[in-house]
């Protein structure tokens, strides 16, 4: 793979084809925000946290670092006016979700985001994703999917793989930023298949 250069907050950058703008900037220790990304997932591009802006031939745009492939010669810029007070405003939208969730929390403070912008909403999910897409691109399980659409989208484990996988499992339980992912396995679990309904047998 051939090399390219490019340039990432005044930085000359080396990186390689099919990188995306957040690997190289990672691979220079430049800090991007993320929260829907994993290194062991295809990228996914939700949240847009990662918004950086690129110059390339005389055009200005901002584009999801996680996402958006490298190219010879590309300025970046992962920190702006404009990203910034996009960052703030993505913040703000999820903290109306899970106001106090830790991995918020600190961004919140660094961006200026106000915990109580937005109206709050019923679900803390943030619909990263990351839960759903660890268990169906790592795990190769799918107990984990999206339901419904729009505002009323949200997680969902199925009941009967969950109750064959998760217990012995449960890798997703720290990939997710709000932890509605443990109180969404917890209520199915309780509803669903009560603890001692499916532990192995001990031996006697
Ligand atoms: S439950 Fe957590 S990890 Fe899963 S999509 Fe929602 S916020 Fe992301
Ligand atoms: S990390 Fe890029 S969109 Fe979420």
């Amino acid at each position: 793979m051939s090399d390219i250069f490019l340039q990432i907050d005044g930085k000359k950058v080396k990186a390689t084809e099919g990188m995306t703008v957040l690997e190289a900037a990672q691979s220079a220790n430049i800090a991007i925000p993320t929260l829907c990304h994993h290194e062991k997932l295809e990228p996914y591009g939700a949240c847009r946290l990662c918004t950086v802006e690129v110059e390339a031939r005389g055009r200005t745009t901002l584009v999801a670092a996680c996402l958006y492939p490298v190219a010879q010669d590309l300025v970046v810029r992962t920190r702006s006016e404009k990203v910034d007070r996009i960052r703030k405003m993505i913040l703000e939208l999820l903290l109306a979700h899970a106001p106090d969730a830790q991995a918020l929390q600190a961004l919140a403070k660094e961006y200026g985001a106000d915990r109580n912008r937005f109206e709050k909403e019923s679900s803390f999910c943030i619909l990263c994703g990351l839960c759903v897409r660890y268990c169906a691109e790592v795990k190769k399980k799918n107990v984990i999917g999206f339901v419904d659409r729009g505002a009323g989208r949200e997680i969902s484990f199925v009941p009967e793989i969950a109750a064959e996988e998760c217990w012995k499992c449960k890798e997703c339980f720290p990939l997710c930023p709000t932890s509605y992912l443990q109180a969404a396995y917890s209520l199915t679990e309780a509803l669903a298949f009560p603890r001692d309904s499916f532990k192995p047998a001990s031996k006697s």
